[in-house]
C-alpha cells in the first residue's frame, strides 16, 4: 500500500519514513525542503536499502497540492507532518506560521476529498493543553487558549478536521506529540536544526560538540521540584511507531470514531536540570550552562498519561531516557564527524 508523508525529511518524518518503509509500505514523501536537506533521502535509503518517491512541493500551492494528488491516486493514506513548528519562532512570524500550516493542510485535505482519500494522521502537540492542570495529562484535558501562534495552529488544525468529518467521511488520528528527541540507532537520520537550536536537545548536544558555548537554561523558578521546567520526553523511534500503528488502526478501519485523539508520550516528566545531568552521564561531557530569565510561553510541567494509546493502539514506549540521549548524541557526533 502507497502512504504520503507530507513533510517526510523533517525531523519525525524521516524516522516515520523508515518505520514504514521496515512494515512493507510504500512511501511517497513531498517536502518544501524549508527546514530540511535532501540528503536525507541517502539517510533513509543507507537505513532501509530503499528511497521513497519524492517531490519537492510547496503545499500552500494549491493548484501543485492538487497535481499532485491526481497524479498519486492510489495513495491510501496521508501522515501530515509538513508545517514550520518552532514556538519561539512563531511569535516572531505569526502570518508566515498561520499562511503556512493552515494553507498546507486545508490543500491537502481538499486534494484528498477531491480524489475520495479519507484516512490521515494529523501531527498534534501537547501544547493545545497550555499549562494543564492535573498531571499526568489525559486527552480530556482542557484545551486551553494557546500561548503561541504555532500552538494555535495546532488547536485550529484540529478542529479543521474535525469539521470536515462533519461533511466527509474522514477518518483522521490526532496524535498529540510531548517532546521528541533522539534519533534512530544508526546515526544516519536526527534532529537537524537550522540556525541556533530552538530545543532543548540539540542544543545540549551542540554544547556538548563544542558548537555552542554553553546551554542557557531558562528560568529556576518555577514550581517544580528543582525550580526548572519539566517535560515528557519521547524516543523518535517511538514516536514513529505510533504513527504506523495509528495509520494500521484506520487501514483496518478499527477506529470507532472518525477521528480518534491520542497522547503520545513516555508517560514519566524530567526537568531541565535532571535531562542535563543525564546527558551528562550518558556523554561523560561536563555541560556548561547559566541559568538565565524564563522564556515566554514555556509551562511549568508537561507529562502524559499514555494509557489510552497502550489500550487502543497497543503501543508502548520502549526507549528509555538513556537511549535518547545517547542516540541524540551518537547523531550529533556522527553529523559532525566529531
Ligand atoms: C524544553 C524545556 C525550555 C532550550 C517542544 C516543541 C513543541 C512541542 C512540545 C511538538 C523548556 C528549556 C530549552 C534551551 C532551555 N512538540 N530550554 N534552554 O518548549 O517543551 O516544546 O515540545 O509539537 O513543538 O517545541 O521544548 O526543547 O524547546 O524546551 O532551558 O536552550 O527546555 O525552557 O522548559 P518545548 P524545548
Amino acid at each position: 500500500m502507497k502512504v504520503l508523508v507530507t513533510g517526510g525529511l523533517g525531523f519525525i518524518g524521516s524516522h516515520t519514513v523508515v518505520a514504514l518503509q521496515e512494515k512493507g509500505y510504500e512511501v511517497v514523501v513531498v517536502d518544501d525542503l524549508s527546514n530540511a536537506s535532501i540528503t536525507v533521502l541517502e539517510g533513509i535509503k543507507s537505513i532501509t536499502g530503499q528511497v521513497p518517491t519524492f517531490e519537492q512541493l510547496d503545499l500552500r500551492d494549491k493548484q501543485a497540492v492538487h497535481q499532485f494528488f491526481h497524479a498519486h491516486q492510489d495513495i491510501a493514506g496521508v501522515i501530515h507532518f509538513a508545517a514550520s513548528k518552532a514556538v519561539g519562532e512563531s511569535m516572531k512570524l505569526p502570518l508566515e506560521y498561520y499562511e503556512n500550516n493552515f494553507f498546507s493542510l486545508i490543500n491537502v485535505l481538499a486534494a484528498m476529498k477531491h480524489i475520495g482519500l479519507n484516512k490521515m494522521i494529523f501531527s498534534s502537540s501537547c501544547t493545545v493543553y497550555g499549562q494543564g492542570e492535573v498531571m499526568p495529562l489525559t486527552e480530556e484535558e482542557s484545551i486551553k487558549t494557546a500561548l503561541s501562534p504555532y500552538g494555535n495552529t495546532k488547536q485550529v488544525g484540529e478542529e479543521i478536521i474535525v469539521d470536515l468529518a462533519k461533511v466527509y467521511p474522514l477518518q483522521a488520528v490526532l496524535l498529540r506529540y510531548f517532546n521528541p528527541i533522539g534519533a534512530h540507532e544508526s546515526g544516519f537520520i536526527g534532529e537537524s536544526p537550522q540556525g541556533v537550536p530552538y530545543n532543548l536537545i540539540p542544543y545540549i548536544t551542540q554544547t556538548a560538540v563544542g558548537v555552542r558555548p554553553f546551554l542557557s537554561i531558562y528560568g529556576k523558578d518555577y514550581d517544580t521540584a528543582d525550580g526548572t521546567c519539566v517535560r515528557d520526553y519521547i524516543h523518535v523511534v517511538d514516536l514513529a511507531d505510533a504513527h504506523v500503528r495509528a495509520l494500521e488502526y484506520l487501514f483496518k478501519n478499527e477506529n470507532t470514531e472518525q477521528i480518534e485523539v491520542f497522547n503520545v508520550g513516555n508517560g514519566q516528566g524530567y526537568s531541565v536540570l535532571e535531562l542535563v545531568h543525564s546527558f551528562e552521564r550518558v556523554s561523560g561531557i561536563k555541560i556548561n550552562y547559566e541559568i538565565v530569565e524564563r522564556r515566554p510561553g514555556d509551562v511549568d510541567k508537561a507529562w502524559a498519561n499514555t494509557a489510552k494509546i497502550e489500550r487502543v493502539l497497543g503501543w508502548k514506549p520502549t526507549k528509555t531516557l538513556d537511549d535518547m540521549l545517547a542516540s541524540a548524541w551518537n547523531w550529533e557526533k556522527k553529523s559532525r564527524k566529531y
